[in-house]
C-alpha cells in the first residue's frame, strides 16, 4: 500500500562529518529531559540588554511568551555585535544580481547601512510599533529595510514582489502600514519590470493608512511620481550613519507574514523578537552545522517569504554568516547560474525547494556537471515533501554523494525548523524529514487526538509551545485560536495541518496538507505518495495529483504529468511514425497507470492521467492543487490571482489532451 514506508536505502554522516557536528546525539535526550533549560541555553548564543528570568509563560495558552522580562534588539543582535566582535570586515553577503552586477557587503557596511536605514526611516514618522510594508525584489535594501525596522521596533510585513496591487492593498489595509518600502523596478528573465506602480495603486485610495513611500532605484526604468514618495538614494544614503539600537521587549512584534488558509483571506502570522530569533538562529546552527568564517552560505529562498525571513536574514544574520544573495531567476540567462554561483562563491551549504531541484532534473545533470561544485558540504530542502528520485538526484548530482541532505520540515506559523536531520547525527532516509530537533516534539494522532501506531498516517501535530511559534493571527486572534487550537483542543495540541507518520524505525515521513488526503474507496492514499510513484517513472520529470470526487469510489485520482523532454521527443517521434491517431500516447499514459499501481497498489491507480506542459503554482512555488481539482471535476475555475501565470490553467483547459 505505501511505497513509501518500504524506502530502506540510509546515508549514514560520515565519521568526519560527525567529529565536527554543532550538536551530538546527547542534545535529544538533554532537551527532552527540560527544555525549559535547553531552550534557554540557546536564547543565551543571543545579546540580551536585559537578561530574562522567566523562559517560558504558558499560563494563558494558546498565547505563549518566551524569555518575557528580557529585552534585546534584533538588528544589533544581527548586526553590530558582530563589528562590535571584530569582524567588521567578514563579508555578510555576496549580492548577485540578474544582469550581472554584484557587490559584496561586510558586517561594517551593513551597520552604516542599517544605522542610515534607521534615521531615515525615523525622519519619516516611524516608531516602535508601527507596520512597515516592504515590496522589494531581492536586492540588499530589502534586508537592510528589514533590519532598520527591526532597529527600530517597527514590525515590517513583506510582501512578495510577485503580488498584485490588489494582493498589496489588501496586506497594507490589514496591517495599517504607515509606510511602504519599494523600488522602481525589478529584473526578471533579463527584462526590467515594473513594481511601484503596483504600489501608486495600492496606495492610491484616500483611505489608504500610508504616508510615504520610499523607493530604491534598481532598474532605472520610469516611474510615476507622487507626493508620497521619497527616493531611497535622496533619503537614505544622506542620513548619519550614528544610530543607537534601543532594546525593545523579548515580546515585542518583529514581523507579519501573510499566507493562504483554508478560506480566500490570507492569515497574517505574528512573530515577535526573542524567541523567534534564538530559534531560528538555533536551527540555521544545528541544521546546516553552519561555522561562522568558514562557511558560504546559500537560501535560494526570496525574502517575501518565511524562508527568507528566518534563513536569509534572522537566523544566519544573527550567526554571522557569510552567505550569497542573488535576484534572479535560475535560468537566467542561463540554466547553469546556480552553480556558476556555487562554484564563483564556493558555497558550502545551499538550500533550496524539491520544486527546483525537480526543475534541475529536467534541465539535465550535464549542466550542474559543467562546474565545480566540490566546495559544497551541506545541502537542504524545504517547501513540500521531496520525493525519493529527487532526493537521490539531489545527493548524487549535485552534493556527489558526500554531503549530507537535511530536509527540513516547518511553516510559516511555525517560524523555524521544526523537524530535520542533524547533519552530523541523523542516518537519512531518501523523502524522510527523520526527527524533530532537539527540544521540539511531534506527535502523529488520529481523529481523536490519540497517537497511532507506527508505520500509521496520521495528524501531525506539536504537543509543546516552542520559542518561534506565531503568536496570533494580526487582528483575529479568534481565527488563531480557531485554526491551530479547536482541532484537538482537548489535548492542547498545535494542529499543522499535514498528514504524517513514523516508520517502524522511528523515521517521519511528512505526506503532504490534510487537505489533500485522497479517501479511495475509504482507503487513505496521499496525493505526495501517487506523485512519488509518478515521478519515480524514467518518463516523467513533474506531476500533481489530486482526489477528485467520484459516484464509485468516493473519490478518484487525477494526476497532471509533464514528461522530461525525451519522452515527448518518443512519443512525437512514434506519431510521425505511425500516424498521429494518439496511440503512442495511450500507450503511455497506460504505462504510468500500470507503473502506480505497481509502486503503491492496485488502488493508487490513477483514474485519469493528462499529460500537461505546464503545472499551475502559487509565486511560492506550490502546486494549486484547488485549480486542479477544479479541472478534474470539470468545474468552474476558481481564483487565480495568485498564479505564478495565469495562461497556465488555459493552456491545462484548452488542451485536455491524454486523458484516458
Ligand atoms: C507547509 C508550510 C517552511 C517554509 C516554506 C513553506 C509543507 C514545508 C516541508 C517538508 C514536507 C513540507 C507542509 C507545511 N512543507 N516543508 N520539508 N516536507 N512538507 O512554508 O508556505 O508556510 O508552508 O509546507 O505542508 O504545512 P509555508
Amino acid at each position: 500500500m505505501d511505497n513509501l514506508s518500504v524506502e530502506d536505502r540510509t546515508f549514514p554522516p560520515s565519521a568526519e562529518f560527525a567529529a565536527q557536528a554543532n550538536l551530538g546525539e546527547e542534545a535529544y535526550q538533554r532537551a527532552a529531559d527540560d527544555p525549559e533549560a535547553f531552550w534557554a541555553e540557546q536564547a543565551r548564543h543571543l545579546n540580551w540588554a536585559t537578561p530574562f528570568t522567566q523562559v517560558l509563560d504558558w499560563s494563558e495558552k494558546p498565547h505563549a511568551r518566551w524569555f518575557a522580562d528580557g529585552t534585546l534588539n534584533v538588528a544589533e543582535n544581527c548586526v553590530d555585535r558582530h563589528v562590535r566582535d571584530g569582524y567588521g570586515d567578514t563579508v555578510a553577503f555576496h549580492f548577485e544580481g540578474e544582469p550581472g552586477d554584484s557587490r559584496s557587503v561586510t558586517y561594517a557596511d551593513l551597520l552604516v547601512e542599517v544605522s542610515r536605514a534607521a534615521n531615515a526611516l525615523t525622519s519619516l514618522g516611524v516608531q516602535a510599533g508601527d507596520r512597515v510594508a516592504i515590496y522589494l525584489p531581492m536586492i540588499p535594501e530589502a534586508i537592510v529595510a528589514m533590519l532598520a525596522c527591526a532597529r527600530l521596533g517597527a514590525a515590517h510585513s513583506v510582501i512578495f514582489g510577485g503580488f498584485s496591487a490588489e494582493a498589496l492593498r489588501s496586506r497594507i489595509g490589514d496591517a495599517q502600514a504607515r509606510l511602504v518600502i519599494t523600488s522602481d523596478g525589478q529584473f526578471r528573465r533579463g527584462r526590467a519590470v515594473s513594481l511601484k506602480a503596483a504600489v501608486d495603486e495600492a496606495v492610491a485610495a484616500p483611505d489608504s493608512p500610508v504616508e510615504h513611500v520610499l523607493v530604491v532605484r534598481r532598474t532605472g526604468i520610469d516611474v510615476a511620481w507622487t507626493d508620497k514618495d521619497v527616493w531611497w538614494h535622496e533619503l537614505v544614503d544622506t542620513q548619519s550613519d550614528r544610530h543607537e539600537a534601543q532594546p525593545f521587549p523579548a515580546e515585542q512584534p518583529l514581523f507579519i507574514l501573510y499566507t493562504s488558509g483554508t478560506t480566500g483571506k490570507p492569515k497574517g502570522i505574528l512573530h515577535t523578537s526573542g524567541g523567534y530569533l534564538t530559534q531560528a538562529a538555533y536551527t540555521h546552527r544545528v541544521v546546516f552545522d553552519h561555522k561562522p568564517g568558514q562557511d558560504v552560505y546559500w537560501c535560494t529562498a526570496d525574502i517575501g517569504w518565511v524562508t527568507g525571513h528566518s534563513y536569509i536574514v534572522y537566523g544566519p544574520l544573527a550567526n554571522r554568516v557569510t552567505q550569497v544573495i542573488y535576484e534572479g531567476t535560475p535560468n537566467t540567462p542561463h540554466e547553469g547560474r546556480h552553480w556558476e554561483i556555487v562554484d564563483k562563491y564556493e558555497v558550502s551549504i545551499y538550500y533550496t525547494a524539491p520544486t527546483l531541484i525537480r526543475t534541475f532534473m529536467k534541465w539535465g545533470a550535464e549542466i550542474p556537471e559543467r562546474y565545480d561544485l566540490s566546495s559544497l558540504r551541506v545541502l537542504g530542502s524545504v517547501g513540500e515533501p521531496i520525493n525519493p528520485e529527487a532526493w537521490m538526484w539531489y545527493r548524487q548530482t549535485i552534493g556527489h554523494d558526500r554531503c549530507p541532505i537535511v530536509d527540513t520540515w516547518w511553516q510559516t506559523e511555525t517560524g523555524a525548523i521544526m523537524i530535520s536531520p542533524l547533519p552530523g547525527v541523523t542516518a537519512t532516509k531518501p523523502g524522510s524529514a527523520m526527527r524533530p530537533l532537539p527540544g521540539i516534539s511531534a506527535v502523529v494522532v488520529n481523529d481523536e487526538g490519540v497517537p497511532v501506531g507506527d508505520g500509521e498516517g496520521g495528524y501531525l501535530v506539536v504537543d509543546k509551545p516552542w520559542p518561534a511559534m506565531l503568536r496570533t493571527i494580526w487582528g483575529d486572534d479568534e481565527r488563531y485560536v480557531d485554526t491551530y487550537w479547536s482541532r484537538f483542543a482537548a489535548q492542547g495540541y498545535y494542529f499543522a495541518g499535514d498528514g504524517a507518520k513514523y516508520d517502524t524505525d522511528g523515521a517521519l515521513w511528512l505526506l503532504g496538507r490534510v487537505d489533500d488526503v485522497m479517501n479511495i474507496s475509504g482507503h487513505r492514499i496521499s496525493t505526495t505518495e501517487v506523485e512519488s510513484a509518478l515521478v519515480a517513472h524514467p518518463s516523467v520529470a513533474e506531476a500533481a495529483v489530486v482526489g477528485a470526487s467520484d459516484p464509485m469510489t468516493g473519490q478518484g485520482i487525477v494526476a497532471f504529468v509533464i514528461l522530461r523532454g525525451a519522452a515527448v521527443q518518443a512519443a512525437e517521434d512514434a506519431a510521425e511514425r505511425d500516424g498521429d491517431d494518439g496511440s503512442a500516447a495511450k500507450a503511455l499514459i497506460d504505462e504510468l497507470r500500470a507503473h502506480v499501481a505497481k509502486q503503491i497498489g492496485p488502488i493508487a491507480r490513477p483514474r485519469q492521467i493528462m499529460v500537461v506542459a505546464e503545472l499551475p503554482k502559487t509565486r511560492s512555488g506550490k502546486i494549486m492543487r484547488r485549480l486542479l481539482r477544479d479541472v478534474a471535476e470539470n468545474r468552474e475555475l476558481g481564483d487565480v490571482t495568485t498564479l505564478q501565470d495565469s495562461a497556465v490553467m488555459n493552456m491545462i483547459t484548452s488542451g485536455l489532451g491524454g486523458g484516458s
